[in-house]
């Protein structure tokens, strides 16, 4: 089988890094992006489909380069999936709107700008996926998280936008809504991996997910399998926004 050509931000962490090995691992060629040099250049001495691409998705130059050398290395991309992502959590008393727009800037501004500079030649080429990493907070928001879930809100939208605006041009944009999984951004924002294991008491299924969980969703979103997929949501959470887990009755 022919390889397809991934473009993966984020890729040196969490959810990026197990979907970057998953693509990798199934025989495709991927580009991966990040800050931790040291991280990206690891997994591309130890992967021969992995190559790394130092940038830092809050500034424009650093996107155009990424975009650059990905088609420099691969030639093509059939597959981009945004993922990179930050979580800042403060009271809007507290929350600088240099944070605000940080947040911003690598969760919704980024994920723009690689889909203007990739999806116009995925279409040119044929066709290509799109995935968006939002979360649930897109979908249900908490406080003290105005920046992150407002952003991840605005992804959703703008995937819609963009899946019905690229429909006929054979470009699909797909979100994917994670609830809580277990990686740094998990472990930073709740203290500790024992804070995060605890919280599988509020979750239906009874765990945190694995990076790996999914890694999986998105790799069979990415797929022909897929091909009837464009401009909806997936929520992958345990169960954690189906509704209501504690009945508000009392019962015995
Ligand atoms: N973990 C959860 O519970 C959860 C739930 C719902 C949604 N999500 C979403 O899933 C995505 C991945 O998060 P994760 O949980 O896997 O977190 P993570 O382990 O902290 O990984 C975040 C990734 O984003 C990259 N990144 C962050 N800021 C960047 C910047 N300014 N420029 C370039 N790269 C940057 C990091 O790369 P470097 O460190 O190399 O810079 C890292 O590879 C995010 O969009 C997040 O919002 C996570």
């Amino acid at each position: 089988m022919k390889y397809r050509r991934v473009l993966i931000t984020g890729g040196t962490s969490g959810i990026g890094l197990a979907t970057s090995l998953k693509f990798a691992g199934e025989g495709d060629r991927v580009v991966i992006s990040g800050r931790n040099e040291e991280v990206g250049r690891r997994l591309e001495r130890d992967n021969k489909n992995i190559f790394f691409v130092k940038a830092d998705l809050s500034k424009k130059d650093e996107i155009d380069y990424l975009v650059d050398e990905a088609y420099n290395r691969l030639g093509g991309i059939d597959i981009l999936v945004n993922n990179a992502g930050v979580l800042i959590l403060k009271r809007l008393e507290d929350m600088e709107l240099d944070e605000f727009i940080y947040t911003y800037k690598v969760n919704l501004y980024a994920p723009f700008y690689l889909m203007k500079r990739v999806m116009p030649r995925m279409a040119e080429e044929g066709g290509g996926v799109v995935i968006n990493i939002s979360s649930i907070a897109g979908l249900s928001s908490y406080p003290n998280g105005s920046a992150y879930c407002s952003s991840k809100a605005a992804l959703i939208s703008l995937s819609k936008a963009l899946a019905l605006e690229y429909a006929s041009r054979k470009v699909r944009v797909v979100v994917v809504a994670p609830g809580l999984v277990k990686t740094r951004m998990a472990i930073e924002s709740l203290g500790s991996i024992e804070a995060v294991d605890k919280s599988a008491k509020n979750i239906p299924l009874g765990f945190v997910a694995e990076p790996e969980d999914i890694a999986e969703l998105i790799y069979y979103l990415s797929s022909d399998k897929a091909r009837y997929v464009t401009g909806s949501v997936y929520v992958i959470d345990g169960g954690v926004i189906a509704g209501r887990y504690k009945s508000l009755v009392e019962e015995d």
